[in-house]
């Protein structure tokens, strides 16, 4: 794993949406894998003003997202379809037929999932997938317990999940109890996973997903068996690490092997 200390969530999240253009103009039809949820809000402003600027162009793009709400209509503000169109997708150029969020609902959900999948793979996979990590170690909404090989399959959330996600919806008795998510196998499947998570808050799940055993008690730990891993997290989340002076060691080392290189 590239362990990377950023002063601030700010910074931390402007080096993650200079990831993603990296990434977008080395392949300009590259298939991104997108999360919602309070953290990559300030990735995505960075990366509508770098597309306003003319600096990265979404035309040939295609994006999956990690997970959805069951039983909330697309329009429900708080349905991650709409955070999407809210928070990125009204704004940039990527093609209305290339973006797609798991369909929360359905007749079908099964089918859905499988769907999904196959949408994925029909795509040529996942070039580099944006990460958010939950309190309690979720990857996506791959709660405690989640298989580290499963695919996109419902979920019942945690009651430590639904108490986080009570602030967006104004209450926990709003919060759906079931979500769609793509597996922690389908996960690792991305060409790059890149993590970003900020906050004291998160400093325990941090420190276990990057040096506590693979468990799957803590789903975010299976991205330790991933060969392209980048975790961007700023100093309070990074708190708890054992190794934090190593790895900002070792990342002031590469910067200056990048430089020389001129990447
Ligand atoms: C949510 C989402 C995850 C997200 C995580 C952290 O429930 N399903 O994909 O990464 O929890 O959210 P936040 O960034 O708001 O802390």
């Amino acid at each position: 794993m590239r362990v990377i200390i950023e002063t601030d969530a700010e910074t931390a999240c402007i080096s993650a949406a200079r990831i993603i253009c990296d990434q977008i103009h080395k392949k300009p039809n590259s298939v991104l894998g997108l999360a919602t949820g309070g953290t990559p809000t300030r990735c995505y402003q960075e990366l509508i003003r770098r597309f306003q600027n003319g600096e990265i162009d979404f035309s040939q793009t295609r994006s999956f997202n990690l997970d959805e709400y069951i039983g909330l209509p697309e329009e429900h503000p708080e349905s991650y379809h709409a955070f999407m169109k809210a928070q990125l997708f009204d704004h940039v150029n990527i093609p209305a037929g290339n973006w797609h969020v798991p369909k929360g609902l359905t007749d079908d959900l099964t089918r859905e999932c499988e769907r999904y999948e196959a949408a994925i793979t029909a795509e040529g996979g996942i070039d580099i997938q944006l990460l958010g990590l939950g309190r309690d170690g979720h990857i996506g909404f791959n709660e405690p317990g989640s298989s580290l090989a499963s695919r996109t399959r419902v979920k019942h959330l945690t009651m430590q999940t639904i108490a986080d996600n009570a602030r967006f919806f104004g209450s926990e008795e709003l919060v759906p109890r079931l979500a769609i998510t793509m597996g922690v196998g389908t996960i690792l499947d991305a060409g790059h996973c890149l993590m970003l998570a900020t906050g004291a808050g998160k400093a325990e799940a941090v420190a276990a997903m990057i040096e506590g055993p693979v468990s799957a008690s803590v789903p975010a730990t299976a991205l330790q068996f991933h060969r392209n891993v980048t975790v961007l997290l700023d100093q309070d989340a990074a708190k708890l690490l054992k190794h934090g002076d190593y790895y900002r060691m070792s990342e002031n080392a590469q910067r200056i092997i990048d430089n020389s290189m001129g990447v």
